[in-house]
């Protein structure tokens, strides 16, 4: 399958260099949780990139100016939990306005699957521009199962799914089980272990994030 445009790559410096912080397992909980948010926000930035904007006439205290504001469907950040939750924070530093749903996924650890244990979307999810938060895409199922419940819930358009490290597998599996999706990723690695764990990746996120190692 061609990726295209379908997934974008953060290769920024600074983007990079955090991600270092990420993979290092000598990294502490609080450290970790503070670079996940800020990654956060740096994608949650590039992933709003596209949003609409129209013109609002102003007053500057020199001149009478044309301005921009976004305008469009009101935009819901969808944390997948745990790990998700980490990214929270970043995105809504960019739209603090933003409402949070929730969607509680655990893989089963013999078969890789995910089991659904919690959703709370806002009621007016359909009509919102949708971001799906999971720092980690590795076999993809995850991801799969979370668009595929937003899609059950009415949500149109473009599904935006925000991770920070991916593997080919999960990326491959994500874009075939939906085709109005695009991935933001800030690496795409080797691929996956015998565990389904992402190659070289960063461990399990959701245990560093929360100090449950
Ligand atoms: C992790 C991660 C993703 C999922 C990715 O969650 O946060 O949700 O695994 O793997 P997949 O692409 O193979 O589905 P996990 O199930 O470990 O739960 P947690 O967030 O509660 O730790
Ligand atoms: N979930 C994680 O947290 N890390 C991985 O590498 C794979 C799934």
């Amino acid at each position: 399958m061609e990726w295209n445009d379908r997934v974008v790559l953060l290769d920024h410096p600074i983007v990079q260099h955090k991600l270092a912080i990420l993979r290092d397992k000598h990294t502490p909980s609080n450290e970790f949780r503070d670079v996940v948010r800020e990654l956060s926000l740096f994608e949650t930035y590039e992933a709003t990139r596209d949003l609409p904007l129209t013109n609002v006439f102003i007053q500057t205290p020199i001149a009478p100016f044309d301005a921009k504001q976004i305008t469009g469907r009101k935009v819901a950040f969808v944390p997948i939990l745990r790990a998700g939750l980490g990214m929270v924070d970043g995105a809504l530093e960019v739209i603090p306005r933003a409402r949070v749903g929730h969607l509680g996924m655990q893989r089963n650890e013999e078969t890789h699957e995910p089991e659904s244990y919690y959703d709370k979307l806002p009621r007016d999810i359909a009509s919102r521009r949708v971001y799906v938060l999971d720092p980690m895409l590795a076999t993809g199922g995850s991801a799969e199962a979370a668009v595929k419940y937003l899609r059950e819930a009415g949500v149109a358009g473009t599904i935006r799914f925000l991770c920070l490290v991916s593997a080919p597998e999960g990326i491959e599996r994500l874009l075939a089980a939906d085709d109005d999706l695009i991935i933001y990723t800030c690496a795409i690695d080797d691929g996956l272990n015998e565990n389904a764990y992402i190659v070289p990746g960063l461990g399990d996120a959701g245990d560093r994030i929360f100090g449950t190692e």
